[in-house]
């Protein structure tokens, strides 16, 4: 018998991320770095198999390519693109307790005036931060020398625009994908890992002719949905959200939200910029960045359509949906019935760390070589993790809470048989498979998930 709860907190999902290698504080053993995150083995697993997932519904269309561009751009990148000048947020200091926020999003400070630590209201006046990390380059400290950690992945996409155009020969519609890190010096990260100061981004910008601009709007946001759904999110947890007030390049603009414990927020941001982005590039750059049609004849602008998502929300939003905690009852020999609370990462095959699990029944030389020649076996088609340490229980329970959906189980009926105990982690049936063939009846579960 079961009876199953979803995340309850945020504290439950970081004591997990914890306990079962996901992410850490970066620097740890110093005292950890504020909103700065390590990821760790299972975590990076998991990390890169979302982003391998983006990665492969953008490039794998004949219409979208992939840049890398780099994190350090010419300065006046961000002049043209208005980061310089307007990429800020309002900043409040607290007189009396030090604390400083954001004016804009902060709910006492927005009703009455008060500091939302304690609550007093003697407050500076709010004045505008500039969100971009600054360095310098080369030996020289000087305003000459002014570079900035990029905010976004996008700018590489415009000034990469035409060449890649160019080059690939590429007919509009067309769009360029790119995956890397960004940073921003955010006055109030936290929620975990949904605002950092430094975090991974994924986007897209689709450049189309304009008058097109409103179905490929609609068609990129249809995709992204179904993204999300193809990969387990559950549908009741994600809405749209209209953008009530239009930033003054966009045409529209829709966040896709998830229900995260603090409740729905943004996770995913869709937006129609205009001709805005590579007109201003083509001003501040002196180069003419219009797309010539050869069979039209006809020179222009293109509009853009933009998806951009930070993997580690994505992350975090994949996590707070897998998370189920499952109260069993177990009955022993004298009919006393005890509660045993199961916690299950139910992820979708294809995001999970590690798709199968080897776990030898005991740590007898004769079932640990053979499983891990198993282990090896599976290594050629699947990230495979093996334990040979605890109980085979307990070993099912860590696997449970890393949300591997298969662990296979080598006994000493094995020796004999050649076949092996799959057990599955949503149901936790077992079946019993011919180590043979094993590849294919996991590649074949995966399918059909
Ligand atoms: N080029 C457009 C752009 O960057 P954005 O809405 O500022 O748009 C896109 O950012 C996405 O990047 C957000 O929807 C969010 O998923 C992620 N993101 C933005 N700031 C973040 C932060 N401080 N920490 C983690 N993720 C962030």
């Amino acid at each position: 018998m079961t009876n199953e709860t979803n995340l309850k907190s945020m504290a439950d999902l970081v004591a997990l991320c914890k306990s079962r290698g996901f992410i850490f504080q970066s620097s740890e053993v110093y005292g950890g770095l504020n909103s700065c995150y390590d990821m760790r083995p299972s975590g990076v697993e998991l990390k890169n198999n979302l982003k391998n997932r983006w990665w492969k519904s953008m490039t794998l269309r004949q219409d979208v390519v992939g840049v890398d561009a780099s994190i350090l751009m010419h300065p006046t990148v961000w002049k043209a693109s208005g980061h310089v000048d307007g990429f800020s947020d309002p900043l409040v200091d607290c007189k009396e307790c030090k604390t400083r926020f954001r004016s804009d999003n902060t709910d006492s400070y927005i009703n009455e005036k008060k500091c939302p630590n304690c609550g007093s209201k003697n407050l500076s006046e709010p004045r505008n931060f500039n969100l971009m990390f600054k360095t310098h380059m080369g030996p020289l400290e000087d305003s000459g020398s002014i570079v900035y950690l990029r905010p976004e992945t996008a700018r590489g996409h415009f000034v990469n625009f035409q060449n890649c155009q160019q080059s690939s020969r590429y007919i509009i519609p067309f769009g360029i994908a790119a995956i890397g890190k960004s940073f921003r010096n955010e006055i109030t990260p936290g929620n975990f890992i949904f605002r950092t100061r430094e975090f991974e981004q994924m986007e897209m910008q689709y450049f189309v002719k304009p008058g097109t601009d409103d179905k490929y709007f609609s068609e990129w946001k249809d995709r992204r949905w179904n993204f999300y759904i193809k990969y387990g999110i559950q549908a009741e947890n994600l809405k749209f959200k209209d953008h009530e007030k239009l930033a003054h390049y966009a045409k529209a603009a829709v966040d896709v939200e998830y229900k995260f414990p603090m409740g729905f927020s943004e996770l995913e941001g869709i937006h129609n910029r205009s001709d805005f982005d590579l007109t201003q590039h083509s001003q501040f750059s002196g180069k003419n960045l219009e797309y010539f049609n050869e069979a039209e004849k006809e020179k222009y602008i293109p509009y853009v359509i933009e998806t951009a998502v930070g993997c580690d929300r994505l992350f975090l939003a994949f996590m707070c949906d897998a998370y189920r905690e499952e109260v069993t009852y177990l009955v022993d020999e004298n009919g006393k019935k005890s509660e045993d609370v199961r916690i299950v990462l139910g992820l979708h095959p294809e995001i999970a760390p590690y798709k199968v699990a080897v776990l030898p029944l005991s740590k007898k030389e004769e079932l640990v070589q053979p499983s891990m020649a198993l282990r090896d076996q599976l290594a050629d088609d699947f990230d495979v993790t093996y334990d040979e340490t605890a109980s085979i229980g307990k070993r099912y329970r860590r696997q449970d809470e890393i949300g591997t959906p298969f662990c296979v189980t080598y006994d000493f009926e094995s020796i004999n048989d050649g076949a092996v105990t799959v057990r599955h982690r949503d149901k936790m049936s077992q079946e019993r498979i011919k180590i043979k063939e094993l590849n294919s009846y996991i590649f074949n579960q995966i399918k059909t998930f």
